[in-house]
């Protein structure tokens, strides 16, 4: 089979190359066959021209077009022609043109597609993700992979301008639970020994650190055994970044430059900095995310003061128990809301795990709410004051412990927002810095409390003095970044003390046994000249989707797992010999 190589791509031919001779090589997008004429799209990357093979042309070549059928690869040599008056279509790059054919090589066959491959394909996606190779030829997900590639190239350009090192780390580790279960591999030549795979290169970049390589950045994969969503998978891609000798505001300038690039090269938006910012308390308070969406308003409203000498009882208990909190959301305009609809967003919120949803409809001179009657006029009176409240208005309020309630509302926050179509789709990014994060998050079924982030989060200094004694007053010196309501990246200031590093054990509950034994290669390290570092992770995957304009990572992954954590192309997870097993020493039970 002696093709030749193309001399143009199929998004390449314009007017300008009328009457030249040209190699083309590529796959049969569309093929027509009129009136003996036979015409097919030839597609490849770069995009589609039309081939015409003309009996009267060469015989030979329309011969064994008559065989061609959708996907076959083929090679073809002809010359450039202007299409014939009102055959052009504007739609396509090459639309002005069309190939006459000379010289036609069939280089391989292909059976029937299980689905057609275009844009608006109709193929669910479990058909997709098992012949993911066929769903990788549609032109969006060869954008959405070319958008990754650009997004790699502008984060290497700009970290390699800012003196950052690329540094690999071991895939292979040791098991150092980081907050997500570990993925272990069984070693052969250590019988009854596991390597983990890395959450993320958490360890490694911080000895970097140590060994004086101040400034150290990869684009690299992590391995987390989690329960998958739309916007997490197995395995999946961070921008890693460490620097030595910084503190936050070095990290927020360096990422703010980070996604003025990013943002420029890859959308054409001009970020204005600096990024707004919100602490963890205030987020919570006013969004009840700690992720929130900032491309609409609809803000919540704390009402404890309004409600401070309630006799209803419900209020009542919120405002005289300490940690608890009367939340509050004003829906413009929704007082028309009918009992159904109530009813269902009543349900909404209760499926997620609040007790209930109080409303009220905001009339002329009154209030209409079931509740109503156990307020005063001057509490109505202070909660349409309190919330710029107007008739026809609707108020949602839920009360209860803190930090759930308000997460409550945040999500009815969101709902409200998809119900009253807020979020525009070609609304600007909102980019938001959340700082000063809780150092550690209580769990009540172990009754014990974890680090929010990771246990070399640094707490913020004036409150080290909590550590051991009150915890849960402890913020630390950590800071996601947001873009639309999705945490796109973490990080914090770390501890560089093993002093601190070991109280910070203890507050965990960890022993020093433990410690030593799972951390304490860093501990160590950390003896011998640790520099004050930080850093910060982007979840890169996430980044591409919302660039993409995507709702799951899946579509911005060339190989992605199902929300089960299958991959259905090779049938992975599957079951292996017992030989290798054997080898392993592993026994399945
Ligand atoms: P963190 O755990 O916050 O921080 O992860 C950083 C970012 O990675 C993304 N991410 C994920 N993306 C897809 N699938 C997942 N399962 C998944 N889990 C996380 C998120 C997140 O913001 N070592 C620290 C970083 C640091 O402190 O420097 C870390 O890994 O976008």
């Amino acid at each position: 089979m002696n093709f030749k190589t193309r001399t143009h791509t199929c998004g390449e031919l314009r007017e300008s190359d009328i009457d030249s001779y040209v190699v083309l090589n590529g796959w049969v997008d569309t093929r027509r066959d009129l009136g003996g004429v036979i015409f097919i799209d030839l597609r490849d990357r770069y995009g589609k021209t039309q081939i015409v093979f003309e009996p009267s042309y060469n015989i030979e070549s329309h011969e064994i077009g008559k065989s061609l059928r959708t996907e076959f690869v083929v090679s073809i040599e002809g010359k450039v022609r202007k299409r014939p008056e009102g055959t052009e279509n504007l739609d396509l790059s090459t639309g002005a043109i069309d190939v006459m054919v000379d010289k036609l090589i069939i280089l391989n066959e292909a059976e029937t597609v299980p689905f057609m491959i275009e844009d608006d394909v109709e193929a669910n996606e479990d058909l997709r993700l098992k012949y993911r190779y066929l769903d990788l030829r549609r032109p969006k997900m060869q954008a959405n992979m070319l958008l990754r590639h650009k997004m790699y190239k502008a984060t290497r350009n700009y970290l390699d301008q800012k003196d950052f090192v690329e540094i690999e780390t071991p895939i292979l580790m040791k098991s150092t639970p980081e907050g997500a279960r570990d993925f272990l591999v069984p070693s052969r030549m250590h019988k009854g020994k596991f390597y983990a795979l890395p959450q993320s290169p958490q360890t490694y970049k911080q000895l970097l650190m140590v060994s004086g390589y101040d400034r150290y950045f990869q684009i690299v994969k992590c391995f987390r055994d989690e329960d998958l969503r739309a916007d997490r998978q197995l395995e999946f891609t961070q921008i890693d970044i460490e620097m030595s000798f910084i503190d936050q505001e070095n990290i927020f300038e360096l990422v703010e430059g980070l996604m003025k690039k990013l943002l420029n090269d890859i959308k054409g938006y001009e970020l204005t900095s600096p990024i707004k910012r919100l602490t963890f308390d205030d987020a919570m308070e006013n969004y009840g995310s700690d992720k929130p969406d900032l491309r609409f308003g609809l803000e919540m409203t704390t009402l404890n003061d309004v409600f401070a000498n309630s006799e209803f009882r419900v209020f009542k208990d919120a405002v005289t128990t300490d940690g608890n909190i009367i939340t509050s959301l004003l829906a413009k305009g929704c007082g028309d809301y009918t009992r159904n609809q109530l009813d269902v967003l009543t349900d909404y919120v209760k499926k997620l795990g609040a007790g209930g949803l109080i409303w009220m409809r905001v009339q002329e001179d009154s209030i209409e709410a079931p509740i109503a009657k156990f307020l005063t006029e001057e509490e109505k009176t202070a909660l349409r004051n309190k919330l710029n409240a107007e008739t026809g208005d609707l108020i949602f309020i839920i009360s209860g412990s803190k930090n759930k309630s308000l997460g409550y509302m945040g999500a009815l926050r969101l709902e409200m927002a998809r119900r009253l179509e807020l979020i525009k789709k070609d609304a600007e990014p909102a980019l938001l810095w959340v700082t000063d994060f809780p150092l550690f998050e209580w769990d009540e079924d172990t009754k014990r409390f974890y680090a929010m982030h990771h246990p070399f989060t640094s707490p913020r200094v004036e409150d080290v003095e909590f550590l051991n004694s009150d915890p849960g007053k402890v913020k630390a010196r950590a800071y996601d970044l947001v873009l639309n309501g999705n945490e796109i990246a973490g990080g914090s200031i770390r501890i560089h003390d093993s002093k601190l590093q070991s109280n910070m054990f203890k507050a965990l509950g960890i022993s020093d046994e433990e410690a030593s034994e799972k951390f304490g290669f860093l501990m160590n390290a950390f003896k011998y000249g640790a520099p004050p570092h930080g850093g910060i992770a982007f979840g890169f995957d996430r980044m591409a989707m919302l660039f993409a304009g995507e709702d799951s990572i899946r579509e911005v992954i060339a190989f992605p797992k199902t929300s089960s954590g299958f991959s259905l192309m090779d049938e992975s997870p599957s079951l292996v010999d017992d030989t290798q097993l054997k080898e392993l020493h592993i026994k399945v039970r």
